[in-house]
């Protein structure tokens, strides 16, 4: 088996693109692991401030009975430890943390940079965020700081700085955690002052308006710029506001909040370079960070994930989310910072997990790739806007089932300590690139059926149906560890993408694309030629016209499957029809097409094909690459993950479902009871996991 090595830019001596604003930024020294770790870390935030200390003693001694090794403090905590501004009172954190010591439980302190204290929005009413419509957000919340706002950056620097420097020798301290969530809930600004940031950084990227304004086509619609201040952020107007401006706005915004990380950071590191800083991700839920650029700045990739109750395949985003979360690390073990207990409080319907999900959820987090399992929160609140959330202790105390549930998973996860540092072998790779999101979400696309997570989600679940191992990618990343890489919406690719990907397939690998990729440059352009413009040569074939499809319309291929959605003017140029439309608007064209390119092959899929038919695509392509699959499984059933650590698989096995699954093809020590097994039963809604050893 190919294991996969990164080869992602991700350390010390990674290369800072130039383009970006944020070229001379110092590269992190970057830390391994959560220093003084010896178990797989296990906690979750902690807000104490809520209460006084004879709650702070209980808590603390529950945490103990619960096994808790790590929790996060200090992240809403602004507006006590900096009562006005410049006047410091670390008080409470200072016994909190003394606290937590004594217990032997280790800090993940926030900076609490994410809810600036009263007085600041007093005294800085210009760090309000604007929207796009002109609407000025005004505090009382948390999260809605204008990441341009240089009085905003300067107070956050200031107290991450104070915070560094008062507890840098502090025992309990052993992670810091900048901020929450960036990007969450508001990350594009589009004030008066982001207008003239955003200004510099454009001249910063194109250098002269010339070279802006043919990079932006502003030739169409008369929308040549002849100053610099003529530009401003692309707020609502009467029409569409051209593509690249917005798709530029929204490089800069990930931009813009990734230099408030930095200079936090590298203000904490002026006194704590020893210790790893992190910030936590949301993975695959931010629409507006780059975490590729991002994940280059943090020692430890973290990254919270909210199940959507009311989705029956959840668990299979939950592992899409884990699987990119890992990619991201470059394969490196990564934080589970937060998840959550039961129901959250802020989708239309809180579903309640059920019973065994919260360690299903943990386990498979760690099967692919987490070494530490956090909640939101230990405590639940009584006040304020998420009293209704779930937490590690309920309103109902330790007699509840959570309570009972979140022990249970305490003692399981100290009984796997060794596949801590374990890795996720995986031989196919999800290209996956934010700008390209970005990009293919505007306005006035060919259909509103067209959706870039839609397609995503399609492909990876079918490779989750087979329990194949997936890592995802950026188009640029040397992808030459990989036998397969899937393209499910590659809409825009750059010139140095599309070469990427024809010299991987040149090489051997199998690519497989789908309808509206290749389609334009980084510029939201459509290159010369027909479409899909770089894509072409390696797929064989070029695309006259779209033909998107009406709501509902399911034209039927000659291999008896069905596409939806979309369908293309195809005309054969080297490719082979593997499937041809019988009818709709492309009938007589191919709609699934082959290419022998170089040592490879290159796939097209035209259509949204029903799921059977994806699948059974994608099983084609991976036997042809030589890469194992099992028999299809319900999306309810039985997830299987493979970790792998010097000398053992740990062999995670998660029933979905309510009936009982009787697994043949495993044998090793049952991990939790220590027990030989050769075949096992999982129950319903369980997980088992097994340690295989790997014969030297
Ligand atoms: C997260 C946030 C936490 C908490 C949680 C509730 O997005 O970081 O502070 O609000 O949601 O689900």
């Amino acid at each position: 088996m190919t294991t996969h090595a990164p080869t992602r830019p991700t350390d010390a001596t990674a290369e800072v693109s130039t383009d970006d604003g944020i070229a001379a930024t110092i590269a992190p020294e970057r830390s391994g692991w959560i220093p003084g770790t010896n178990r797989i870390a296990f906690g979750g935030d902690y807000n104490p401030e809520q209460w006084d200390r004879s709650v702070w003693l209980e808590d603390i001694a529950l945490m103990k009975d619960a096994g808790v090794s790590l929790v996060s403090v200090g992240i809403f905590s602004w507006a006590l430890l900096e009562p006005r501004e410049g006047e410091y009172d670390f008080s409470f954190l200072d016994e909190v943390m003394d606290l937590l010591h004594d217990a032997g439980v280790s800090v993940d302190l926030g900076t609490p940079t994410a809810a600036p204290p009263a007085w600041f929005w007093k005294a800085h009413p210009e760090a309000r965020p604007v929207t796009r419509d002109g609407l000025t957000l005004w505090h009382g919340s948390r999260g809605m700081a204008s990441p341009s706002s240089s009085a905003y950056r300067t107070a956050a620097t200031r107290i991450a700085d104070a915070l560094a420097a008062h507890y840098a020798g502090h025992p309990a301290l052993v992670l810091w955690h900048v901020h929450n969530e960036y990007g969450a809930p508001v990350s594009e600004c589009y004030s008066d002052a982001s207008s003239g940031a955003f200004r510099r950084w454009l001249q910063s990227r194109y250098s002269t308006l010339d070279a802006l304004n043919a990079a932006w086509g502003t030739a169409f619609w008369g929308q040549r710029y002849g100053e610099w201040d003529e530009i401003d952020a692309p707020r609502t107007s009467a029409s569409v506001v051209n593509p690249a401006h917005r798709l530029d706005f929204a490089r800069y915004t990930s931009n813009a909040l990734l230099e408030c990380f930095i200079a936090e950071r590298d203000a904490i590191k002026r006194h704590t370079p020893h210790l790893p800083v992190t910030t936590n991700f949301m993975s695959s839920n931010c629409p507006s960070i780059d975490y590729w650029r991002w994940s280059r700045e943090v020692d430890i990739v973290a990254n919270d994930y909210y199940l959507v109750a009311e989705r029956a395949d959840n668990h299979v985003l939950l592992a899409l989310d884990a699987d990119l979360t890992r990619s991201f690390a470059g394969g490196r073990p990564w934080i589970l910072m937060e998840h959550s207990t039961g129901a959250v409080n802020w989708q239309p319907r809180n579903i309640a997990k059920r019973p065994g999900e919260l360690a299903r959820n943990s386990l498979v987090s760690v099967a692919r790739g987490a070494d530490a399992v956090l909640f939101f929160q230990f405590r639940a609140s009584r006040s304020g806007a998420e009293k209704f959330h779930s937490a590690m202790l309920p309103h109902g105390g330790t007699a509840t089932r959570i309570w009972r549930e979140v022990e249970a998973l305490g003692v399981t996860l100290g009984g796997i300590t060794d596949v801590m540092g374990g890795t996720v072998p995986a031989r196919v790779a999800i290209l996956w690139d934010i700008e390209s999101f970005w990009a293919q979400d505007l306005e006035w696309r060919p259909s509103v059926d067209l959706g870039h997570r839609e397609r995503v989600v399609a492909f990876y679940t079918e490779l989750w149906r087979r329990d194949v191992a997936v890592d995802f990618a950026h188009p640029h990343d040397d992808l030459s560890a990989y036998d397969v890489v899937l393209a499910p919406a590659s809409y825009l690719l750059d010139v140095a993408s599309a070469a990427n990907l024809r010299g991987f397939v040149e090489g051997g690998g199998r690519l497989v694309a789908s309808y509206f990729s290749g389609i334009v440059d980084e510029h939201d352009s459509v290159p010369d030629g027909p479409y899909p413009g770089g894509l072409r040569e390696v797929l064989g074939l070029r695309i006259d016209e779209f033909l998107p499809l009406h709501a509902g319309e399911r034209p039927t291929l000659d291999d008896g499957s069905t596409g939806s959605v979309w369908s293309d003017d195809v005309v054969l140029d080297g490719a082979q029809a593997v499937a041809t439309f019988r009818d709709g608007p492309a009938a007589g064209r191919a709609g699934v097409t082959r290419n022998a390119y170089g040592k490879g092959s290159a796939w097209y899929v035209s259509t949204a094909l029903d799921a059977d038919a994806l699948g059974g695509l994608l099983e084609r392509v991976l036997e042809e690459a030589g890469v194992p699959s099992r028999p299809a499984h319900a999306v309810a059933g039985l997830e299987r993950v493979e970790r792998r650590t010097a000398d053992t698989v740990f062999v995670f096995l998660a029933n979905h479902g309510d009936a009982d699954v009787t697994v043949d093809d495993v044998s090793g020590v049952d991990a939790m009871t220590g027990e030989a097994v050769s075949g096992l039963v999982v129950p319903g809604a369980g997980v088992r996991v097994v340690r295989t050893p790997i014969a030297s």
